[in-house]
């Protein structure tokens, strides 16, 4: 089953990329298609999935976010990667991860084509959390291999809150909806959404980076961030949001599409999105 050997194939790679990392820290003379300055890991986690997944039987299009454009690599799903999401914290040390999305659809297509989505998070261990066939699953990785630690699903009672971007730059609705909810919630945020979002799905809450004045897009790729993610917290009971509507109703018409990306729990969204 193709979904399995793209997921086993994120799960053996995992250890190779986190072991690969202290030696590769330097900022390349490069930039991504984002603008945003590449580091020796982003690149080599991207060689080192991009070659993985892309020989596959059943994956017949590759795109990431350190690549222009979309790979034709054979017949089948399209697989959407950030390779590192958050690896500004590979220089300080923090948590950072790896996003998957497995598309049956081609660009043009939604989030509504993902039959797989998940996360690998470096963090103090590393594990990996899969959405698919309505259920999300905690794995511990451990040589290579995924080992189930049980079910993931969002807590009822939020607990904490995320929000990236400067505070000076959100839109005035976004910044009295966040003065509304810190006098409930504790704030988490570090820099790595897919860090930031494990909290989330742990604790409850809501992650979010935001429309800005300087961005009204926001900062997050739809198709390899906005999407894997909002299909993951979707599935674990949770909503997602671009402000309007379910990240999984966006259209992705390009693999660099940037939107905002609220996810958390049902009535977190719901407030925000009756106040943008
Ligand atoms: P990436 O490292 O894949 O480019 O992603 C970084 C993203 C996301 O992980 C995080 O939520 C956000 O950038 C942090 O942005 P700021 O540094 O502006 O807080
Ligand atoms: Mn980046
Ligand atoms: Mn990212
Ligand atoms: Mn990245």
């Amino acid at each position: 089953m193709t979904v399995d050997e793209i997921l086993d194939a994120v799960a053996t790679a995992a250890p190779e990329i986190r072991s690969g990392l202290p030696g590769r820290r330097t900022k390349t003379d490069e930039q991504n298609v984002s603008g945003e300055r590449q580091l020796a890991a982003d690149v080599w986690a991207d060689e080192l999935l991009g070659e993985r997944i892309g020989a596959i039987d059943g994956v017949g299009h590759y795109a990431s976010e350190e690549r222009e454009d979309v790979e034709q690599v054979g017949e089948g799903h399209l697989v959407a990667v950030d390779p590192l999401d958050g690896s500004s914290n590979l220089l300080s040390n923090n948590p950072m991860g790896t996003i998957v999305g497995v598309y049956d659809d081609d660009i043009p297509t939604t989030g509504r084509s993902l039959v797989a989505a998940a996360y690998v998070l470096y963090g103090p261990i590393t594990t990996m959390v899969v959405a698919r066939d309505g259920a999300v699953t905690e794995y511990v990785v451990e040589d290579g291999k995924r080992r189930d630690v049980g079910a993931v699903s969002l807590p009822e009672d939020p607990t904490v809150y995320g929000f990236g971007g400067r505070v000076t730059d959100w839109p005035p609705a976004v910044e009295e909806y966040v003065t509304e909810i810190e006098a409930e919630l504790k704030l988490r945020y570090g820099g790595a959404m897919i860090a930031d979002v494990s909290q989330v799905l742990t604790y409850g809450g809501i992650f979010a980076y935001p429309m800005l004045q300087s961005r009204p897009s926001g900062k997050l790729r739809l198709l390899f961030e906005g999407a894997p993610i909002a299909f993951i917290v979707e599935t674990a009971g949770g909503s997602s949001s671009n402000g309007a509507m379910s990240l999984l109703d966006v259209e992705a018409t390009s693999v660099h599409q940037r939107t905002p990306v609220f996810v958390g729990n049902d009535d977190l969204v719901d407030r925000l999105e009756a106040r943008v």
